[in-house]
């Protein structure tokens, strides 16, 4: 059985100009059960990359984000534990990796980044 990932990306724009964050792939389909890496690169200008999930007839959720400079991962609360995220700075690119992948994971993914600190951002 094949499960489909419809992958868009929206851009999180907190003041900073020019910052861009775009996804590899806008559709996966994967089999059930397999490792599925959905990924999006990021410029510069990113510090805090996030990924969020939406269902049909529901709001998009937070699921987790990294944060650039440590790396260091904050999840929402009761996230799933086959979902993770794995940062490849060489690259500038961001995975979320979902393992094993279940037909209930079909949906669509954004990937977005916050080019500093919200708290500054704001004050721009
Ligand atoms: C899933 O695939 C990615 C990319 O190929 C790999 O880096 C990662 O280690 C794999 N994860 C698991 C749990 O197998």
């Amino acid at each position: 059985m094949f499960l489909f990932f419809l992958f868009i990306v929206v851009q999180i724009i907190a003041g900073a100009a020019g910052c861009s964050i775009t996804p590899e792939q806008t559709i996966i389909s994967s089999p059930e059960g397999s490792n599925t890496t959905l990924t999006c690169t990021y410029d510069d200008s990113a510090y805090y990359l996030h990924w969020y999930q939406q269902k049909p007839q529901s709001e998009s959720k937070f699921l987790l984000l990294i944060y650039k400079s440590t790396e260091t991962v904050k999840r929402a609360e009761k996230l799933d534990p086959r979902i993770s995220i794995r940062l490849h700075k060489d690259k500038k690119k961001v995975d979320l990796e979902i393992f094993p992948a279940a037909v209930s994971d079909s949906g669509l993914y954004y990937c977005a980044m916050e080019p500093t600190v919200t708290q500054n951002s704001y004050t721009l």
